[in-house]
């Protein structure tokens, strides 16, 4: 009964929005691969024209978003050109609103247990920007000696953003610095670096006796509750500032000063890679920047979460040339792949950003390793299975489960490297 009347609120809920943004329906999203540099020059022509969404890019095939309008002609195009393509999703529209559905439908059920109440997380939806903010609460209160809160500051839209510390006590210990949720619509992020958090607080506490931990799930909160607010938003990806255009917002990731706007990163307020008018313009990355340069000689790692693709990237991202401590950082990288490999068979690949994956300039990982001085940095590219960003949230806890092998592969060089014994 609970599930029917859900089901009959949020379809009411959902008819709204889709008169207002029609632009999903019919919407697909094709996984394309190209063999020729004729054929990626063909493909590259259409990043950032409307209606086309480049969600992801490799060396041999992109994801792209391809609005219905657009689709038939695109894909005669394709076969033209001898591209093999599969439809990923049929119609994302479709896929958003079943996600809502049962997003809406989970949210429910929980609220009907006693531990919710209290704001704890089920992990079987993805938590808003409210929920994440009760569930760190619930955190300071149930572990009342580890967790604490540091608000860093507000959003461009007011939100308070909050960093949450676990630490057992004792000075000079080294720390390992989180974020997540730059990318609005990386949903998976947010509840990865969360989901972990539960579990090193739940069953592996040996995880907090020699290290620090600052983990903000939300870097990006205006964004990430706008993708929350309706379905018509989900694929939101930048930041919600008004830049004077009638674009809104920057793409978070190509904004800090790190050879800031020198390749990968676009000038153009309304494409979702918009750098923004100058570096660090974006007051979320000002107050990651003041909290990690206030602690740096602290933090000795740097982990930032996005999704998809299964990638574990370290700096440049900038150039196709190496950080001095290449070696390290792909020993490290390589281990934490096979940690999560061993856990459950997924497979991530490795390397520079601009080898592994693409140049882009303007990467908090290039910062943290280029400006704070934090030689271990990373990037995490969590899997997206066949839907991409619409992972279904049944996903949370086997991603958490894998990921947090990773993380204690990191744990452990840390504390081996740095930690007083
Ligand atoms: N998908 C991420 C992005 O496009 C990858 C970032 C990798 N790091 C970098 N500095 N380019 O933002
Ligand atoms: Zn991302």
């Amino acid at each position: 009964v609970i599930f029917l009347f859900a089901t009959i609120f949020v379809a009411a809920v959902i008819a709204i929005d889709e008169e207002t943004h029609p632009s999903m329906q019919g919407m697909q999203s094709l996984s394309i691969s190209y063999e020729t540099p004729e054929q990626y020059s063909l493909l590259k022509n259409y990043v950032d024209v409307p209606g086309f969404d480049f969600v992801k890019s490799t060396k041999d095939f992109v994801d792209v978003l391809v609005t219905a309008d657009k689709i038939k002609d695109f894909k005669q195009l394709l076969e033209e050109h001898r591209m093999n393509y599969t439809v990923m999703v049929e119609d994302v529209q479709q896929l958003v609103s079943e996600e809502y559905i049962a997003q809406e439908v989970e949210r429910r059920l929980q609220a009907r247990t006693q531990d919710y109440a209290s704001g704890r997380l089920s992990f079987t939806y993805y938590p808003n920007y409210k929920e994440v903010n009760e569930y760190l609460t619930y955190l300071t209160q149930t572990y009342k000696n580890i967790a604490s809160l540091i608000t860093i500051g507000n959003s461009y839209e007011g939100r308070s953003m909050k960093v949450l510390k676990l630490s057992t006590g004792g000075g000079n210990k080294p720390a390992i610095f989180i974020d997540a949720g730059i990318h609005a619509r990386e949903w998976i992020a947010p509840a990865t670096a969360l989901y972990m958090v539960d579990l090193m607080l739940q069953s592996h506490t040996d995880l907090l006796a020699k290290v620090d931990w600052y983990v903000l799930p939300v870097l990006n909160p205006d964004g990430y509750e706008y993708t929350h607010s309706s379905s018509a938003n989900r694929l939101w990806r930048k930041t919600r500032s008004n830049t004077g255009s009638i674009c809104k917002g920057v793409d978070g990731n190509r904004n800090y000063d790190m050879q800031w706007m020198t390749i990968g990163a676009s000038s153009n307020p309304c494409s979702d890679t918009y750098a923004g008018p100058k570096a660090f313009s974006e007051v979320e990355n000002q107050h990651l920047r003041d909290f990690i340069l206030a602690r740096k000689g602290q933090i000795k790692a740097y982990l930032t979460f996005h999704s998809y693709g299964q990638y574990i990237l370290y700096p440049w991202g900038w150039t196709s040339s190496v950080p001095s401590n290449e070696p390290e950082l792909r020993n490290l990288a390589s281990q934490c792949a096979q940690a999560i490999a061993k856990s459950r068979r997924t497979r991530y690949t490795y390397g520079t950003s601009a080898n592994a994956l693409y140049p882009a300039a303007g990467g908090s990982d290039d910062w943290a390793l280029g400006k704070a001085g934090i030689n271990l940095s990373y990037t995490y590219e969590l899997p997206g299975g066949n839907s991409g960003f619409l992972l279904p949230a049944s996903e949370i806890k086997p991603v958490g489960v894998e990921t947090f092998e990773a993380l204690k592969v990191v744990h452990q060089y840390v504390t081996s490297k740095y930690a007083s014994h």
